[in-house]
């Protein structure tokens, strides 16, 4: 059972009819996705064990971490780091980093580290102000290793850091990018700067356990052995399932609810944990299941909440609005840290008495609990899912569950869930608009569409 990871699965809520009803029984439905299912888990251990293109994430629990390690070792001697990265190069940077590292770490502790991932010059600017003068390491990250976003910051970075020096500055410089292909990899090779390899097999959004989430992760403190032990347990758990069983399975059920919804009329998806450190967990999945699996007119949209702030927020909607979500809850059952509240004995506060000697992690919790029931009563379908605690071994286990689940819903689907045309089409128009040589075609294409939006 998951309870041996530290995390429960219940569904036994996440097939509410709601006001415009079901269109089919969830039994029947689930009975006509079994085979189907079946069929994509084979998909996936089939092909990952191929080394096909996009299935490498599945073998990331297993891999050799010594260059990782030697990496972020050497990373600590630094006061500050500028990661420049976005979408898959980024996202699990900050998941992991929220999830498993003290909070408000750059105010104490060293190395600090920015993230520069949208190319807004006030952004970059602001890092720059807060790191120049320290000694600073820059990692670029780029599956593709051409992405206008991250290069133009990393031209932008190196540069500040070369007028600072008054020479060059590859010895300060990490890359981490696809082993052949690329400028990062070309770059790499002509100035011997320190570089690490995203397995070709793995996909930018799938990339959080390889060096790309794993060594600033690691440089800042975090537990990589227990993360990627947390995704091989989960692995091995999810593998040894008979798939016949789709209950007994979390992840095949899942894709199957998420399925089912989705041809219920219910177009979204919505991840709300009740932890802030999962905050950007909900962010991380956004990317994972939006680039997967919205293809061919189908999929269902992510959309990131956290409890409580969006009980202030979108529940309202969430509750009396247009029954169209399929929620997930998460829930955290023990926390690092605990608050009691004091007692009230001021006349004027009488009315909080109530609050006297309670825990606020526990209220935390009732509210995640009032929100589930307060969804369940107005008909809505809610996924419920429970962690001992946010440590590596939890988020690590999480992080599989989520890629495997998201792969499998694409093969249900049957859409390739790890090809993102959309993405590379939006980066053409870009590459085009900045006068990148062979893509004068796409900066007209662009032209054309985007004169409509000012007509
Ligand atoms: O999942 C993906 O492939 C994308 O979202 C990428 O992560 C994103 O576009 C950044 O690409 P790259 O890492 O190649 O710079």
């Amino acid at each position: 059972m998951t309870r041996d990871l530290g995390i429960r699965f219940s569904f036994g809520a996440a097939v509410a009819r709601g006001a415009s009803g079901a269109v089919e029984d969830f039994a029947a439905c689930r009975a006509r996705f079994r085979e189907p299912l079946a069929e994509a888990a084979r998909w996936i251990a089939e092909n990952a064990a191929k080394g096909e293109s996009g299935f490498g994430w599945y073998d990331l629990p297993e891999a050799d971490t010594t260059r990782v390690r030697e990496t972020a070792d050497w990373l600590r001697s630094y006061d500050a780091i500028v990661h420049v990265g976005i979408g898959g190069s980024a996202l699990g940077n900050l998941m992991l980093h929220q999830a498993l590292l003290p909070m408000y770490l750059n105010e104490f502790s060293r190395p600090r580290f920015y993230l520069a991932d949208n190319p807004d010059p006030d952004k970059a600017r602001a890092i720059w102000s807060r790191v120049a003068g320290s000694r600073v390491a820059l990692i670029g990250v780029s599956k593709s290793g051409s992405t206008a976003e991250t290069m133009s910051q990393f031209l932008w970075f190196r540069s500040m850091m070369e007028s600072v020096r008054g020479g060059p500055v590859d010895d300060d410089i990490l890359v981490i990018t696809d082993p052949k292909s690329g400028v990062f990899r070309a770059y790499a090779t002509a100035t011997g700067c320190r570089s690490l390899e995203i397995p070709p097999s793995v996909g930018g959004r799938f990339s959080v356990l390889s060096p790309c989430g794993l060594v600033t992760a690691g440089a800042l403190g975090a537990d990589i052995d227990g993360l990627l032990a947390g995704a091989s347990a989960m692995k091995k758990f999810l593998v040894d399932s008979d798939p016949a069983e789709l209950t007994e399975n979390p992840a095949l059920h899942l894709a199957a609810l998420h399925r089912y919804h989705e041809k219920s009329g219910r177009p979204m998806a919505v991840m709300m944990p009740y932890a802030n450190r999962l905050e950007t967990f909900a962010e991380w999945f956004a990317q994972l299941w939006g680039e997967s699996i919205g293809k061919d007119g189908m999929g269902t949209t992510p959309v990131r909440a956290l409890g409580a702030i969006d009980q202030h927020s979108q529940v309202q909607l969430y509750t009396a609005g247009p029954d169209d979500k399929f929620y997930t809850l998460i829930d955290v059952t023990g926390r690092e840290s605990e608050v009691e509240l004091p007692r009230v004995s001021d006349a004027s506060l009488a009315s909080l008495s109530y609050l006297s000697g309670q825990k606020m992690g526990e209220m935390l919790r009732y509210e995640a609990k009032s929100t589930a029931a307060a969804l369940i009563k107005a008909g809505r379908p809610v996924a419920w899912i429970e962690l001992d605690r946010v440590d590596a071994r939890t988020v690590g286990a999480l992080v599989f569950f989520y890629e495997y689940v998201t792969a499998l819903t694409g093969r249900l689907m049957g859409i390739d869930p790890f090809d993102q045309p959309g993405v590379e089409q939006g980066k053409k128009y870009t590459y085009g608009m900045m006068g990148r040589e062979g893509y004068a075609a796409d900066a007209a294409e662009a032209k054309t569409f985007f004169d409509g939006v000012t007509q």
